[in-house]
């Protein structure tokens, strides 16, 4: 008798639970709740079709290819930013515990109405990052029969970023473009370092000072919009890859550049970080009143102050560390 491979499906009636808003005819977001019944394999942007078709009309949201190829209908579920098309709503509930969920409209830009947003502003932080291929003369073939060929090795620099569907789900995760509306954010890093790592394109300088003075320093590494991409398309190695771009195109005289200098001189030089020196390093002479108020607070607990790195077992494990990865670095390698 043949096995049935037919998963078991189930139903569950839930109360979807949806932020409603529209700008100069409510004071502030509030909620509507939405009775669904929710079977295996329905999405997140089913789910709202049901509602608006079956319950209310007004309820606004966007999406175009169902395919998670367009990138429009990106939310926030349980405050996780998703695509609609493309996540099913029975493993959230079933994760959650809970016959109950929250969709809201992405963070960190203004809500046009309900679950929709507008993304111009981050478009024009990606405008900034000249998000297209400069010419690199060096690379242009000699006729126009031929193609501007790379190899496997160059292409592999920045493949894994050319996914990226400008969804929007990692700026909306992203706690320093909250902090900072300035920031240029993940996505726009992300482009910038793709194009940047083109051997085709001859622009980096400009570009890569458009990137810090939009902020490249300023993201936390908190991997967050890693986590969200449902492309996989990792911005926050993007981010680190262009910081040392933008070193190795000599834009030195920032903050951040002169920490990333400063970790990477003490590794080298004592297998960990100074950091009773670190804000001079960084910030040059106005870094000592840092330093003060840090020994200040120490006396103050009974704690005599050092400037001296401390020795720690396994000191030179570190140093072996750093070593390697500037002998992989000098060979070409560049794994993520
Ligand atoms: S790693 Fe940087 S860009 Fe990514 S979410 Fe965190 S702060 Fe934002
Ligand atoms: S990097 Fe990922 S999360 Fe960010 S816009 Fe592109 S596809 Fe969306
Ligand atoms: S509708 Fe296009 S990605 Fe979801």
């Amino acid at each position: 008798m043949s096995e049935n491979i037919t998963p078991d499906r189930k139903s569950i009636l839930a109360n979807i639970r949806v932020q409603r808003f529209t700008p100069g005819q409510h004071k502030s977001p509030y909620y509507d709740n939405f009775k669904v019944n929710v079977e295996t394999g329905m999405t997140v942007l089913e789910a709202l079709r049901l509602i608006k078709n079956t319950q209310d009309s007004s309820l606004t949201f966007r999406a175009f290819c169902r395919s998670k190829i367009c990138g429009s209908c990106a939310v926030r579920v349980n405050n996780k930013p998703l695509l609609a098309c493309s996540t099913q709503l029975m493993p959230i509930l079933e994760d959650f515990k809970q016959e109950s969920v929250t969709i809201q409209p992405m963070r960190n830009m203004p809500v046009l109405r309900d679950l929709v947003v507008d993304i111009d502003p981050v478009i024009d932080k990606l405008a900034k990052m000249h998000p297209y291929l400069m010419e690199n003369r060096d690379r242009i073939p000699e006729s126009l029969e031929q193609e501007s060929l790379m190899s496997k090795q160059e292409l592999s620099k920045f493949d894994y970023i050319t996914d990226c569907i400008l969804c929007g789900s990692c700026y909306s995760a992203c706690s320093a473009a909250s902090a900072d509306p300035k920031y240029a954010g993940p996505l726009t890093l992300g482009k910038a370092y793709r194009f940047s790592a083109d051997v085709r394109d001859d622009f980096k300088g400009e570009r890569m000072q458009a990137a810090v003075d939009q902020g490249l320093w300023s993201c936390a590494q908190c991997r967050k919009c890693i986590n969200v991409c449902p492309k996989d398309t990792r911005p926050a190695i993007s981010i680190q890859r262009l910081r040392k771009m933008s070193i190795d195109d000599g834009i030195h005289d920032t903050p951040g550049s002169r920490r990333a200098k400063a970790y990477a001189g003490d590794v080298a030089k004592y297998g960990q970080v100074n950091k009773p020196m670190l804000p001079v390093l960084v910030n040059g002479p106005k870094g000592w009143a840092a330093v003060e108020a840090a020994d200040n607070y120490l006396k103050k607990h009974g704690i005599e102050p050092t400037h001296q790195v401390c020795t720690l077992d396994g000191q030179s494990s570190t140093q072996k560390i750093y070593d390697k990865v500037k002998e992989l670095e000098s060979k070409g390698v560049n794994k993520t």
